[in-house]
């Protein structure tokens, strides 16, 4: 039985009595109270109970469901998705699909997870990933020609989610160099590529993003960063879950099959308009140190183009962090 089998009967947002409940799971009521106590320690998700009525979750939860992702999806993303996994726990969705990689698996793979228990982030963070409330989505591609191709593949990705994210009305998402997606300056998305293979030649690629739709307080704590959520943006208007993640792979899977040929030359322009800090004095953090300029948006490579005295040098991805100088 999985760890939150209750969820489900209680998705609807409707009393079940505790005998209907243990009933449908084959479990005893004493079994159905533990779990409703492990769902608000562990999960935090709060379930009502009344005497005489049972169990409820007030507004009832939005839990991502894989037929009606696809039947969301249309039609040459669905055709070009090879396999949609939704896990109820993982450690992390990136490590799944490789995972998946060592056994062989290949393009058009997705994973997503209700919950991550050891989500990361770039730079060796942790993505807070709290149980049915955000996305969290893998998905593995093969590339025939080696990781230079790949160039800006992150911040294509980047475009993707901006471009799913207004198929719901939601304009005014910014991307941040080399791939965090902003809202009003905080932190609504982010982005993870892991490689597999042979960089000179064939290589499988596992695109990660996180996107942080309702966000509960209790998680937001270890939040390390000013955030925000889909919610926060919305309102009442929230889409569902299983709508924004089908949208996502309407905008991701196309990208990924034809990033090979067309590259980053094709997403450039639209990477420039949604521009967090084109034009603002930055300080780009590395390793090595730091170094002081202006953002002068990106190459057709997909590298940062930051003007300094001694004129305008491109910068590449890796462990570099952009902070506004201001
Ligand atoms: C970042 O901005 O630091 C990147 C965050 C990427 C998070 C996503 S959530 C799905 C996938 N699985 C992971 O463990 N990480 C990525």
């Amino acid at each position: 039985m999985s760890r939150f089998a209750l969820l489900p009967l209680l998705a609807d947002g409707d009393f079940h009595s505790g005998q209907e409940l243990a009933d449908a799971m084959g479990v005893s009521r004493t079994a159905v109270w533990k779990q409703v106590n492990r769902l608000a320690e562990e999960a935090g998700i709060e379930i009502e109970s009344a005497k005489g009525r049972g169990y409820r979750i007030p507004g009832g939860i939005d839990l991502l469901d894989a037929d009606r992702v696809m039947d969301a999806m249309q039609v040459r993303p669905r055709s070009l998705l090879t396999r949609l996994d939704i896990l109820d726990t993982v450690d992390s969705t990136n490590s799944e699909v490789l995972r998946w990689v060592e056994q062989g698996a290949s393009s058009g793979l997705v994973c997503s997870a209700e919950q991550q228990t050891a989500g990361r982030g770039r730079r060796g963070r942790q993505w807070v990933s709290p149980y049915a409330g955000n996305l969290y989505l893998s998905l593995l591609w093969e590339f025939s020609q080696g990781a230079a191709a790949l160039e800006g593949l992150s911040l294509a990705v980047g475009v993707a989610v901006a471009r799913a994210l207004r198929a719901f009305g939601i304009s005014g998402v910014q991307l941040k160099w080399p791939n965090d997606v902003l809202y009003g300056g905080a932190k609504l998305g982010g982005i993870l590529l892991e490689m597999s293979g042979d960089a000179a030649g064939s290589c499988r690629v596992v695109v990660g993003v996180g996107l942080n739709v309702s966000m509960p307080g209790s998680a937001a704590v270890a939040i390390d960063q000013a955030w925000t959520d889909v919610k926060t943006i919305c309102g009442r208007q929230l889409p569902a879950r299983n709508n924004l993640l089908a949208a996502l792979l309407n905008e991701l899977l196309p990208l990924m099959a034809d990033f090979e040929q067309q590259g980053f030359a094709r997403w450039r322009d639209e990477w420039l308009e949604l521009d967090a800090f084109a034009g603002t004095p930055v300080v780009l953090h590395s390793g090595s140190g730091q170094s002081a300029g202006v953002a002068r948006g990106v190459d057709e490579r997909g590298a940062l183009r930051l003007e300094t005295a001694s004129g305008v040098q491109s910068i590449y991805g890796g462990e570099i962090s952009l902070r506004s100088a201001q």
